[in-house]
């Protein structure tokens, strides 16, 4: 008599064989420190660009923007080398989005200086007069608020000190407020006057858009 005639016997068997299966092939992994390598050219956000990413996510920047490039001829055409999976190590959230209102953004750092970034946030109609997206001029009027940047750092992960990220904000003030900053002229003009010795939150969402596929073009400029 084979096991087959033994029902019991054969659902308590297969369960146990599920089991080692499950156990194998989603808790082990699970409890691994990590399963797919990270090149050590991909850096976690600065507090700054943290700040920003929230702005981004609050502003719900990410239905109308993806953050994966495909890899298909026409997306990489476009767009530029298409995503790696590492590239996402230190998204959590990730924004890779569903819809494509606007163009994929997960090349976009780089490509434009800061100045161009102040202007068409400003208003995106004063350079495409077509554009649909929303003018976010007010993002210049805020202060950047700061108070949970260390929090948001260590909950993430990414192993900064409290001096780490004081002197990442202090030194990203320094660069946008510097009389030499080549965009001065268009941050001066969308920032008041009470706030242009500080961070804005369009400062901020800049930072974080500058950073947006920078560590993989600087991994493929070294190739
Ligand atoms: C209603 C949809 C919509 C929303 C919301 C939206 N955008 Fe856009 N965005 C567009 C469209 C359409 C374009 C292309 C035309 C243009 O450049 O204005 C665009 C273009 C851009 C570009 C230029 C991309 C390139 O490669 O030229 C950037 C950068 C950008 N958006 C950032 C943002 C950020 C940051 C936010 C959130 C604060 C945002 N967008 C919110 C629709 C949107």
């Amino acid at each position: 008599m084979g096991i087959t005639s033994k029902p019991v016997v054969f659902a308590v068997l297969a369960a146990v064989v599920i089991l080692i299966g499950t156990t194998v092939t989603v808790f082990i992994p699970l409890f691994m420190p990590s399963t797919q390598p990270v090149s050590a050219s991909i850096k976690p956000y600065t507090a700054v660009e943290q700040e920003g990413r929230d702005i981004y996510m609050r502003e719900g920047c990410n239905n109308c923007h993806t953050q994966t490039v495909r890899p298909l001829r026409t997306e990489v055409l476009r767009y530029g080398e298409y995503s790696k999976p590492e590239e996402f190590a230190y998204d959590r959230p990730f924004l890779w989005g569903s819809r494509r209102t606007g163009p994929d953004l997960n090349r976009v750092g780089e490509k434009y200086p800061d100045s161009w970034h102040y202007k068409h946030l400003d208003s995106p109609q004063s350079m495409f007069e077509k554009s649909n997206m929303p003018p976010y001029g007010w993002l210049a009027k805020n202060r950047l608020d700061t108070q949970y940047s260390l929090k948001k750092a260590t909950t993430l992960g990414y192993g900064y000190s409290e001096s780490d990220v004081h002197q990442q904000i202090t030194q990203y003030r320094a660069t946008v407020t510097d009389e030499n900053y080549p965009s001065k002229e268009s941050r001066n003009n969308v920032t008041p006057p009470e706030l242009r010795k500080e961070l804005t939150e369009m400062d901020a969402l800049i930072a974080y858009l500058q950073k947006l596929g920078r560590d993989v073009k600087n991994m493929e400029a070294k190739k």
